[in-house]
């Protein structure tokens, strides 16, 4: 591989080429959902494969109550901070609630913003059905697409809410037909939500597509979590496959919780934070704020005197 084609940390970027090489050596693939420009930095350093600019933004970052609301505009902004703060990982955009549905052309457009203008690797859809068509549209335009089965939050209200699929012979079927119908389209990723481990692993068997479960056990190819859900910086429902890693929240709350303490007793800034200053300048400052009127007369700072910055550091 020539040096062009390295990232500046010196290891090669994720492609579609080398995660199937990873499916097919059976080495576990690591994806996370990202939603800022500091938060790609850390997923990146920490050695992530993909990255999963989810909508579920929505719920995380932007504060709606489900993914239904937020818009492709919102979408593309926190996709391109991802973009910015990613060197090697593959990056997949999530195509929000109605950009995609109602027809192949809207799919297509769709897909090609996130592409030019975030700069994703690739984009995300979600269910079988309809959607499989419009795959299928979106990888015939030259895009790689994920698709995303069992448990699909922009459509949660038709499968009964927030709640585990598959977990009848009938639901299980219709779990298959859909990661089938998406497989057939061309996605070269398929993620499966809140499915049986069981369920998952006899689908995965049958697909060509890279398998990623989220809530769907151990044997499918890679694993997604939502970053805010393992680091703890979300409140509230956690989902029974979430598991927390870390308590970033609380540790941003004693931080906060530090620093309102500090500016209340008087202790912050400290002298290690300010800035100190010549006697001679002071005393011209004082000669200058006796008088009464500090309206500038033009002898201090006129505009091509340079200022004399400290460093801020
Ligand atoms: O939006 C999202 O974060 C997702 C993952 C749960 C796969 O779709």
């Amino acid at each position: 591989m020539s040096s062009a084609s390295r990232t500046p940390q010196g290891k090669p970027p994720v492609t579609v080429t080398r995660l199937r090489e990873m499916k097919e050596n059976g080495d576990p693939i690591v994806m996370i959902t990202a939603f800022d420009f500091p938060s790609a930095q850390v997923v990146d350093e920490a050695g992530v494969d993909m990255v999963l600019v989810g909508d579920s933004a929505a719920n995380t970052i932007l504060g709606y109550d489900s993914t239904v609301p937020v818009g492709m505009d919102e979408m593309v902004m926190l996709t391109k901070a991802v973009r910015r703060g990613l060197k090697t990982p593959f990056l997949v955009g999530d195509l929000p609630f109605g950009s995609y549905e109602a027809s192949d052309e809207l799919a297509i457009a769709s897909a090609q913003k996130l592409v030019k203008e975030a700069g994703c690797n690739a984009v995300k859809l979600e269910g079988g059905g309809t959607s499989a068509d419009r795959a299928a549209a979106i990888v015939k335009a030259g895009i790689p697409v994920v698709g995303h089965v069992g448990l699909t939050p922009q459509t949660a209200n038709a499968l009964g809410g927030f709640k585990a699929q598959g977990r009848t012979a009938e639901r299980a079927i219709k779990v298959a037909e859909d990661a089938v119908a998406l497989d057939q389209a061309g996605c070269f990723a398929i993620v499966f939500e809140a499915v049986p481990e069981a369920v998952a692993a006899m689908i995965t068997k049958k697909l060509d597509a890279i398998t990623i479960g989220i809530g769907a056990g151990n044997a499918t190819d890679a694993q997604v979590l939502v970053l805010f859900d393992l680091i703890g910086l979300n409140e509230g429902f956690m989902a029974k496959f979430a598991k927390r890693f870390a308590d970033v929240r609380g540790e941003m709350r004693r931080g906060v919780e530090g620093y309102v303490s500090e500016v209340r007793e008087g202790t912050f800034p400290g002298p290690e934070h300010v800035y100190g200053v010549d006697p001679a300048t002071l005393e011209v400052l004082q000669q200058r704020l006796n008088r009464e009127d500090l309206e500038s007369d033009g002898t201090y700072l006129s505009s091509n005197q340079s200022w004399d910055w400290e460093p801020l550091s």
